[in-house]
C-alpha cells in the first residue's frame, strides 16, 4: 500500500489519524452484498469517497459501467467533523478499498458537501466550520499519499447520473438534487456541469430551503411523507420559477423510496428518481478523480436509458450521507 509521506501531513494529524482509526474502525460498516471484484472484469477503476454530514463512504468504481467494483465501506462522520478528524477517516477508507482491490495506484476522487474553489472548501453547512476556506485538496493529497480530485458532492452525483444513470443523453437544463442531511444541487446545461450552484440554500419563507426539504427533516420533525413532500414541492417550485429546468433528478438515499413521495410532487418540470441512489456521490467522485488524474476513461458499457426499478413497499431508508 502506498503510505502517505508522513512528513507532509498537517501538524497533529498523525496523532489524530491513530485516534480516529482506533475509534472509527470499530464502527465501520461494509456492504456485505457487494462481490469481491474480479479485476480482469474491471479494466478501469478509480476510488470514490463521499463525505457527508452523517457518513463517509468509499468504494472502487468501474468507470465503464458506473458500478461499484469493491465492497462499499461506510464510517460515521466523526464529531466534530473537523479536518483533523475527517482526514484520517478518509485515509482509512481509501486504504480499505486499496486492500479490497489489491492496488494502491488507482485515481482517487473525494466529494464534499461544500462549495469547492481552487482546491478549497469554501462553505460548511453540515460539517465543522473549520472547513471554511480550508485548503482541502492539499490536505487530502497529503492524507492519502497522492493526487486527489475534489468536487462538491451534488456536482459529483450529477456527473454520475449524467454519465451512467437517468441523465444519460439528456440535453437542455438538467438539475440533480441530492436529498439527505442537506439538499445539494448539480446543474447541467447540455451535459456540461455548472459547478457550485447550492440551491439548497435558497431562502424560502425566511429559512434556508434545505431546513425543510432535506430528507433528514422528515425524521427530525417527525412528519409524514405527504407533509415532507409538500416542503419539497415548495422548494422545487421556487427553483422552477428561477431556472425553468427541463428535467429534475431527485437523488440521495431517499430516492429508493421515490414511490412514497414522487406522485405528491406537482411541480411543472419532468421529475425522475436518480438511478444510482445513494451511490451516486461515490461514483461521481471516482469519475472526477479519474478526470483529474487524466487517466483514460472507458466508454460507457450500459444501455443509455436504464429505468429504475420500483423499490419494495417498505424499502429501508439509507442513512443520509
Ligand atoms: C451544502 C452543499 C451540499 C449539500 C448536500 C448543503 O448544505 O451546502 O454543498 O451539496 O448540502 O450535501
Amino acid at each position: 500500500m502506498a503510505a502517505g509521506p508522513s512528513g507532509d501531513r498537517p501538524a497533529g494529524e498523525a496523532t489524530a489519524a491513530r485516534a480516529a482509526k482506533a475509534t472509527t474502525a470499530a464502527r465501520a460498516t461494509t456492504a456485505a452484498a457487494a462481490p469481491r471484484p474480479g479485476l480482469a472484469r474491471h479494466p478501469t477503476l478509480a476510488i470514490g469517497v463521499d463525505v457527508g454530514g452523517s457518513g463517509i463512504k468509499a468504494a472502487a468504481v468501474d468507470l465503464g459501467t458506473g458500478e461499484l467494483a469493491s465492497p462499499r465501506h461506510r464510517i460515521r462522520t466523526p464529531e466534530p467533523s473537523s479536518p483533523a478528524m475527517v482526514l484520517p477517516v478518509i485515509r482509512h477508507l481509501v486504504d480499505l478499498v486499496r486492500t479490497d482491490v489489491g492496488r494502491d495506484d488507482l485515481p482517487i476522487g473525494v466529494c464534499f458537501p461544500s462549495v469547492i474553489l481552487d482546491g478549497r472548501t469554501m462553505t460548511a453547512a453540515n460539517v465543522d466550520a473549520d472547513w471554511v476556506e480550508y485548503p482541502a485538496l492539499t490536505a487530502l493529497s497529503n492524507a492519502v499519499g497522492g493526487p486527489v480530485g475534489l468536487i462538491n458532492d451534488a456536482d459529483a452525483a450529477g456527473l454520475a447520473e449524467m454519465r451512467y444513470g437517468v441523465g444519460r443523453g439528456e440535453k437542455g437544463v438538467v438539475l440533480l438534487l441530492t436529498l439527505g442531511t442537506g439538499v445539494g444541487s448539480g446543474l447541467f446545461v447540455d451535459g456540461q456541469l455548472v459547478p457550485n450552484t447550492e440551491l439548497g440554500h435558497m431562502e424560502i419563507r425566511g429559512k434556508d430551503a434545505e431546513k425543510r426539504s432535506a430528507s433528514v427533516q422528515r425524521v427530525v420533525r417527525g412528519i409524514t411523507w405527504p407533509e415532507w413532500a409538500a416542503f419539497l414541492d415548495e422548494h422545487l417550485r421556487a427553483i422552477d420559477r428561477i431556472l425553468w429546468p427541463d428535467l429534475i433528478i431527485l437523488g440521495g438515499g431517499v430516492s429508493k423510496n421515490a414511490h412514497r413521495f414522487m406522485d405528491m410532487l406537482k411541480v411543472r418540470p419532468r421529475l425522475v428518481p436518480a438511478h444510482l441512489r445513494g451511490d451516486a456521490g461515490i461514483v461521481g467522485a471516482a469519475l472526477w478523480g479519474a478526470k483529474t488524474a487524466k487517466v483514460r476513461i472507458p466508454p460507457v458499457r450500459i444501455p443509455p436509458a436504464r429505468v429504475p426499478e420500483a423499490g419494495p413497499a417498505s424499502a429501508p431508508e439509507e442513512p443520509p450521507a
